[in-house]
């Protein structure tokens, strides 16, 4: 119901819509205190356009952590578009329209970038009607495909949760369980095996995984095959009251959003002496390279250096879980509501004329 899943937000706005198509369309707009929120457009097939609006409203809120632990000037949203049949041909770029259309009633308080489903395509037919969108390709003056920077980030991020956990960051004789080889988990799987880790990939699709080069686990034993670090980087809410009792890693570091069923989720990885690298922290690679390559003027160099400081991120968030014997999720809870109390408190500029004159 539609009720449930409002009344327990605590953002400022959810635009709703309805295409003739038939898909519902939610954005979620979480909070503009740091600038225009910011967030992914995903394309999906939901049980029903409730569940559609809550993954929407989740991931809306986790965009404003993200982009505050990140330092990024936006705020959080998320829009998703809920439909029966994932779209393809014209009848794609019809619904990509009349999307890009609604993105411009909104008048610039939500700019979007690619997610699940979505691409670099899609984005261009936004761009084609709306400037409210990143990563549309290079031809046309975007930064084009983020996942690698995603992938490069989780890999960073990766290495920091082994140094934390073995005090190595050594990948050389480590197993690594990615989960869901898409475009960000593929590139994954290179980046690990070319720096010398046993990769073990699974995927709905085990000819996708296949296709990667590395052994392929069964989909169904995703969750229970040993390794030292396990990799979400599928949809859905993987870590829950049923699956973390029978995981058998030392540490969960991917790309997915929304992996915490919960958030006693988070407290239940650690009451289990398993590290768990929040995942709108070590996943924020994507939106590093969209605003840092198309807003702050980032040179490629320096979008590579933002992208490896996640890994130090992660650090500074696991040493403050361990003093305040909290969880890795509180702990970047806290680190999100410290930067944005911090970035709140600085004067506008309207404030900053006045003080002048
Ligand atoms: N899927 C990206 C994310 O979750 C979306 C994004 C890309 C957002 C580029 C902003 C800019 O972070």
């Amino acid at each position: 119901m539609f009720e449930a899943v409002l009344e327990r937000w605590d953002g400022d706005h959810v635009v709703v819509r309805h295409h003739p198509g038939g898909a519902w369309i939610f954005v979620g707009i979480h909070s503009t205190r740091l600038g225009p929120a910011a967030g992914g457009t995903r394309l999906k097939q939901y049980e029903s356009a409730a569940a559609g609006l809550e993954d929407c409203l989740r991931l809306a809120r986790g965009m404003t952590r993200k982009l505050a632990v990140l330092g990024l000037p936006h705020g959080g949203g998320k829009a998703v578009i809920a439909v029966t049949e994932i779209p393809a041909g014209d009848e794609r770029r019809r619904l990509f329209e009349w999307y890009a259309d609604l993105l411009n009633s909104l008048g610039g308080s939500f700019i979007t970038g690619p997610d699940v489903n979505t691409g670099e395509a899609d984005m261009d037919v936004i761009g084609e009607r709306s400037r409210h969108v990143f990563c549309t390709s290079l031809a046309r003056g975007g930064s084009g495909d983020p996942s690698i920077h995603t992938a490069y980030g989780v890999f960073h991020g990766i290495r920091a949760s082994l140094r934390h956990a073995f005090g190595s960051e050594d990948l050389g004789g480590r197993s690594v369980l990615v989960q869901g080889t898409g475009s960000v988990g593929a590139k994954l799987v290179q980046l690990l095996a070319e720096a010398g880790a046993t990769v073990l990939a699974t995927d709905i699709d085990e000819e996708r995984a296949r296709a990667t080069g590395a052994s392929v686990v069964p989909a169904a034993a995703a969750l229970t095959t040993e390794c030292d670090v396990y990799a979400p980087c599928a949809l859905g809410a993987t870590l829950n009251a049923d699956s973390i009792p029978g995981l058998r890693c030392r540490v969960v570091a991917g790309a997915a959003n929304n992996q915490l069923a919960t958030e006693a989720d988070g407290e239940r990885l650690r009451a289990a002496g398993i590290l768990y690298a929040p995942d709108y922290v070590i996943n924020g690679g994507g939106a590093l390279h969209g605003i840092g390559l198309e807003q702050l003027g980032w040179s490629p160099d320096e979008l590579e250096a933002q992208v490896e400081a996640i890994g130090e991120t992660l650090a500074q968030i696991y040493a403050s879980a361990d003093a305040h014997a909290i969880s890795t999720e509180a702990a970047a809870e806290r680190l999100a509501a410290e930067r944005l109390a911090a970035l709140d408190s600085r004067p506008t500029e309207a404030q900053r004329t006045v003080t002048r004159a």
